[in-house]
């Protein structure tokens, strides 16, 4: 009996509990990543649908209702890694959060200035994000930080993030409507242009073959996806779980959304390909 009691707390112990939290479908872009890395972990999904989007609310407001939404999942949960798939939120909420929580691991997402300014060649890059992380100081600290010597176009877009969610639904996305939100990223001065935009909201990444097609000219576009995956891994080695192998995922992740509104099935069809499925009941 105590020996079955052990072995089953040292067979829990190396499967990671990950929860990766967004407004709405776009930190699926984030979990995929991790997925891919770690398919051996225990999987949750929370989309704050019932309060979508994120992108216009109010400073207090956003890290109240993050709080408000978090508290029972990881009083419930207790996740090893809490993944903040969301740029509006961690460039507000990751320290209350930590503070809130010391215990738990948290990852954030943040807009990739970093990056896109090192490989940058005409030192001409865009932050295309939601209204809510262009305004904020979190994002502006970055670019005095990393991009000094780049020309930043900051563009903040009311409606991409409504229109991935539309997308991942099966509604159809009009190439125009597309075009429009994405042009200003794109700056022509003195015959240099724009090399480099930064997918800055995870709800991005899913429109990333429309963006290609509709861009005025060639740009790289950095999703930051992949080095969050390679983050979460290294605070999950450092807690004392075995490396992720880089299996295909057997089972899937359980997904929760805050509204509890019903799922139709080309919707679950589509989050099954994320390796999501719903959860019974939603916690708030
Ligand atoms: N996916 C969120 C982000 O990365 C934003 C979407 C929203 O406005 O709620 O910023």
């Amino acid at each position: 009996m105590l020996r079955l009691a052990l072995s089953q707390r040292i067979l829990s112990k190396q499967t990671p509990d990950i929860l990766v939290f967004d407004s709405g479908f776009g930190g699926v872009t984030v979990h995929r990543e991790i997925v891919k890395t770690r398919a051996r972990a225990r999987y949750r999904y929370v989309a704050d649908d019932a309060v979508f989007p994120y992108g216009e609310l109010a400073p207090a407001a956003l890290i109240r209702r993050v709080l408000q939404v978090l508290e029972p999942l990881i009083a419930a949960r207790a996740p090893d890694v809490l993944v903040i798939a969301c740029n509006t939120a961690s460039t507000l909420v990751l320290p209350p959060l930590r503070s809130a929580y010391p215990g738990v691991a948290f990852v954030g997402t943040v807009p990739a200035v970093k990056p896109a300014a090192e490989k940058s060649r005409s030192n001409m890059i865009s932050v295309l994000a939601t209204p809510g992380t262009v305004a904020r100081d979190y994002t502006r600290e970055l670019i005095a930080a990393f991009a000094d010597h780049c020309e930043v176009e900051l563009v903040g877009s009311r409606r991409l993030a409504p229109l991935a969610e539309s997308f991942i639904r099966g509604e159809p996305v009009a190439d125009a409507d597309i075009a429009r939100e994405i042009a200003p990223c794109f700056v022509q001065r003195d015959g240099v242009r724009t090399d480099h935009v930064v997918l800055a909201c995870t709800h991005y990444p899913l429109l990333l073959g429309q963006f290609t097609k509709l861009a005025p000219w060639p740009v790289e576009w950095i999703d930051p996806a992949p080095a969050i995956a390679r983050q979460v891994e290294r605070l999950l080695v450092e807690r004392g779980f075995g490396a992720g192998d880089g299996a295909p995922a057997s089972e899937s992740g359980e997904l929760i959304f805050t509204s509890g509104r019903p799922i139709d099935a080309a919707l679950l069809k589509r989050l099954a390909a994320f390796n999501l499925a719903p959860a019974e009941q939603a916690p708030t």
